[in-house]
């Protein structure tokens, strides 16, 4: 049995189905991700997890004691688990002192060094402790919303949304230097992001959520390869889907003979590439003579954006007249390195590396 195990939990706000039937198992010590688009369920599953509301069936267990059982509830304040909500939810009255140590018996050994150790921890310096909330940057108000929930020391950590405050750049160290964190103090966590990139890079275990339930769990390399459906394949990032004609592993298509992740027979099938798995070469329309089963390709936009530049590539089959099969061909996006990108007129070669995923 997992560290947290939940079944069939589900959740009704009148006629809503804001949860319609989650399981979710989460290993001791480990990092998973709920992602999914605003309003899917996610926040109302955390609500559930951390006991601020009862389900309407469903059974929740952590470290094998039963937190819920349809109804039946252990009171939040029972429960070990600590949440740093979306908003952060600073006390606005107290300082960031006592925010942080709000868990902490007020006559707690060393409060007042831990509270400064945790500071620390979370990236916070010193001096801002005398203040209040409205006097922090978004970001800070969210790493003491983290200090506080730590330092009820949790056997479970829940953040939700906790750096959708926080600009691209400083999200992605404060991302790192957080699950850093929880890993070193050893809490098992759950983060609830409606960014997919946060949701692959941050944990092991990955949960894309849709409509109250969960459409796919797995490592965030099998979501990211072998999507369960188009709808997953385009949440997690671009991808290119093509009809194909699937028998031996391989897979033709218009982007000519393509190894796939299945090895069964199918006559009429979708397959799906990530565009990083197609790479580009330049060459000449004589260039394309004599080598009838490799894909070519014209580029008829090239749209640059600094690091990347997005180009579309309208196939052309060689063995074909260039112009003909051209006709009712809708071009690849790919998206490049913005160094040396093919300009809009240019022929390329287009080679693929490793597998396509097959649809089922
Ligand atoms: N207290 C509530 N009362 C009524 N409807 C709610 C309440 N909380 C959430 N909902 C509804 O339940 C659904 C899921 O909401 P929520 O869990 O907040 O989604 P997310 O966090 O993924 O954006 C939404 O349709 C939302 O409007
Ligand atoms: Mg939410």
């Amino acid at each position: 049995m997992s560290f947290l195990e939940i079944s069939g939990l589900k959740k009704h706000y009148g006629p809503v189905a804001a949860l319609a039937g989650v399981d979710l198992s989460v290993a001791s010590g480990s990092r998973t991700a709920i992602v999914g688009p605003s309003g899917c369920g996610k926040t109302t599953l955390l609500r559930l997890i951390a006991g601020f509301e009862a389900p309407d069936q469903g059974h929740i267990a952590l470290d094998g004691e039963v937190l819920a059982n349809g109804g039946v509830a252990v009171p939040a304040h029972r429960r070990g688990i600590g949440v740093v909500a979306q908003d952060g939810a600073l006390f606005p009255h107290l300082t960031i002192s006592d925010n942080i140590g709000f868990g902490m018996g007020r006559n707690e050994d060393k409060r007042a060094e831990r509270i400064v150790e945790l500071a620390y921890i979370v990236g916070l310096d010193k001096a801002i402790l005398k203040r209040r909330p409205h006097e922090l940057s978004g970001g800070q108000q969210q790493r003491v919303a983290l200090a506080r929930a730590m330092a009820m020391k949790p056997r479970l950590m829940l953040l939700d949304e906790p750096f959708s405050a926080l600009d691209t750049g400083l999200r992605a160290s404060m991302r790192k230097a957080v699950a850093e964190l929880l890993e070193a103090a050893g809490i098992t966590t759950i983060l609830v992001t409606h960014d997919q990139a946060e949701a692959l890079s941050f944990a092991a275990q990955v949960a894309v959520m849709r409509d109250g339930k969960f459409s796919q769990v797995g490592t965030p390399r099998d979501l990211y390869l072998k999507p369960k459906d188009r709808m997953i394949a385009e949440f997690l990032g671009d991808a290119i889907i093509l009809p194909a004609k699937i028998s031996d592993g391989f897979a033709s298509s218009s982007l000519g003979r393509i190894a796939v992740d299945t090895m069964e027979r199918r006559d009429v099938a979708r397959i799906m590439l990530r565009p990083e798995q197609i790479a580009l070469k330049r060459t000449s329309r004589e260039g394309m003579s004599g080598t009838s089963d490799m894909p070519f390709g014209e580029v008829t936009e090239s749209e640059f954006a600094g690091s990347t530049c997005t180009i579309a590539v309208r196939l052309l089959n060689n063995s074909d007249p260039p112009d003909a099969a051209a006709i009712g061909n809708t071009p690849l996006i790919l998206r490049k390195s913005g160094m040396d990108a093919p300009a809009v007129g240019e022929i390329v070669r287009l080679t693929v590396s490793g597998k396509a995923h097959v649809f089922a």
